[in-house]
């Protein structure tokens, strides 16, 4: 295994890029081995909860696919995942990583994108862009979590970065499962075929209590902090509107089939989360997102301990209204007044019969050995454009128009990717912090 944490490690952006330029050469024919029915190498980057699922649902995915590498930041991250994973009884034997093949640090993506066929991208969504543009440089298939970037240099590095996988054949299947949930698929389709009319007004909230979180511990730098903690600062995580409620923003983006808003105005702040151990990020944020045509996305998400929980969908139209319940059945009603004009068969269609997180690595792992590649990487990016947007709106208390947002040259990266010292970001004022 190579170093650990407390190794020194450093890497600038220069260097990765670099890097993911030379891994290249050595890879461009996976696209065309994968097409067969040889075996799929598979590379997890990020071995958290996330990424280990995932890994799972890969496996399962594709009986001929076997776990080949892994990249952590840590290595007791690492070591946890691979020990999960090698107690699943029905992948155990498919889990071919050896000591060699395990990567810790800033560098590790490199080693697994080189080794693998498809590479499962579940890091802190920060290092998203730079990830996904290496692996479709070395033309590798991706699975990429949502969100896949926080701030507008790396919306449109991923935006690129998948027009380039275009031309190479490869898939990119993003985690905004909800996409893949069948479920929800048939609401969708309601609303597109027309069964609410046209779309007036839309809502979406997604109300909780806290996350996890992570003490500091003496021996660590301000770096290992964060990442270890990277929830709480906006430059890893995007802060929740964009970590959490791109699930609901994208749903309705899916809802307007992939119309996204003009222009979002908000408000938000840090009511409850104040200790330092929620680094800078707010705990309440509602935006109002206004669409060409002069409809409203009334959008509010809070973390707050002690609330009233609600994490639902509302798509108003001129004949009906469309209600979705994301975390729990029916996923989708359809009602005109009072009648229920229709009602999506949601019992059938939970796990195990419907679950979304295996959907997405059955359909991903199907796109390959068709050679039919599935490319999710517009709405993934503007999804997470729109989020990043109206985070924009409430840090700032401006109105942040598409153009604004796309075009925003705020760029979280922090100076260098070393472990040391690393200032938190002074909290968002709004009318204080200016759109950059
Ligand atoms: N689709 C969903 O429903 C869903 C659910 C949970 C999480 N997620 C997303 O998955 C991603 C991971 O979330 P999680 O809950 O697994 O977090 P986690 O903290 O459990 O896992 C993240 C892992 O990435 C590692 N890491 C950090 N920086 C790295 C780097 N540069 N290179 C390699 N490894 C690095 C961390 O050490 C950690 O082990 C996030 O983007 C999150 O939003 C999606």
């Amino acid at each position: 295994m190579t170093p650990t944490s407390s190794s020194p490690n450093v890497a600038t952006r220069r260097d990765f890029l670099a890097g993911a330029a030379a891994a290249t050469l050595a890879t461009l024919t996976s696209a065309v081995h994968a097409a067969g029915s040889d075996i799929l190498r598979i590379g997890l980057i990020g071995c958290g909860g996330r990424g280990t699922g995932a890994a799972m649902q890969a496996l399962r995915a594709d009986k001929n696919s076997r776990l080949v590498a892994l990249g952590d930041m840590f290595a007791d991250k690492l070591q946890k995942c691979l020990d999960n994973l090698k107690g699943v009884a029905d992948i155990a034997d498919r889990i071919d990583v050896k000591p060699d093949s395990c990567f810790t640090g800033f560098n590790a993506y490199k080693s697994v994108i080189e080794m693998s066929d498809v590479v499962l991208l579940t890091t802190p969504p920060h290092f998203r862009p730079l990830h996904l543009k290496a692996a479709v440089d070395a033309g590798k298939h991706i699975f990429a979590e949502k969100p896949c970037a926080v701030d507008a240099p790396g919306v449109r590095a991923v935006l690129q970065a998948c027009d380039e996988a275009k031309k190479k054949n490869l898939s990119i299947v993003a985690g905004l499962c909800w996409r893949y949930h069948h479920g929800m698929r048939e609401t969708m389709k309601r609303i597109h075929d027309g069964m609410i009319g046209d779309i007036t007004a839309l809502q979406c909230t997604y109300n909780t209590g806290g996350l996890w979180s992570v003490k500091r511990r003496p021996e660590w730098s301000d770096m290992e902090w964060q990442l270890r903690n990277w929830l709480y600062f906006t430059w890893l995580s995007g802060d929740f509107n964009v970590e959490q409620h791109i699930h609901s923003l994208d749903k309705i983006a899916w809802a307007m089939q992939n119309e996204y808003p003009k222009s979002a105005v908000g408000s938000g702040g840090r009511q409850v989360r104040t200790d330092p151990l929620y680094g800078n990020i707010f705990d309440h944020h509602c935006v109002v997102y206004e669409y060409e045509s002069g409809v409203k996305l009334f959008s509010a998400c809070r973390q707050q301990v002690g609330c009233a929980p609600d994490i639902s969908d509302h798509v108003m139209g001129s004949k009906g209204t469309c209600h979705i319940e994301t975390n729990r059945p029916p996923r989708g009603i359809i009602v005109a007044g009072k009648k229920k004009l229709w009602q999506s068969v949601a019992s059938l269609r939970n796990p195990p019969h419907d679950d979304m997180y295996q959907n997405e690595h059955d359909e991903l792992f199907a796109s390959i050995r068709a050679g039919k590649p599935i490319n999710n990487g517009e709405w993934m990016a503007k999804s997470t454009l729109m989020a990043i947007m109206g985070r924009m709106a409430t840090y700032t208390g401006q109105v942040i128009t598409w153009d604004m947002a796309l075009n925003s040259k705020e760029d979280l990266t922090p100076p260098a990717y070393e472990f040391g010292p690393l200032p938190v970001a002074p909290v968002a004022r709004p009318g204080v912090t200016k759109f950059v």
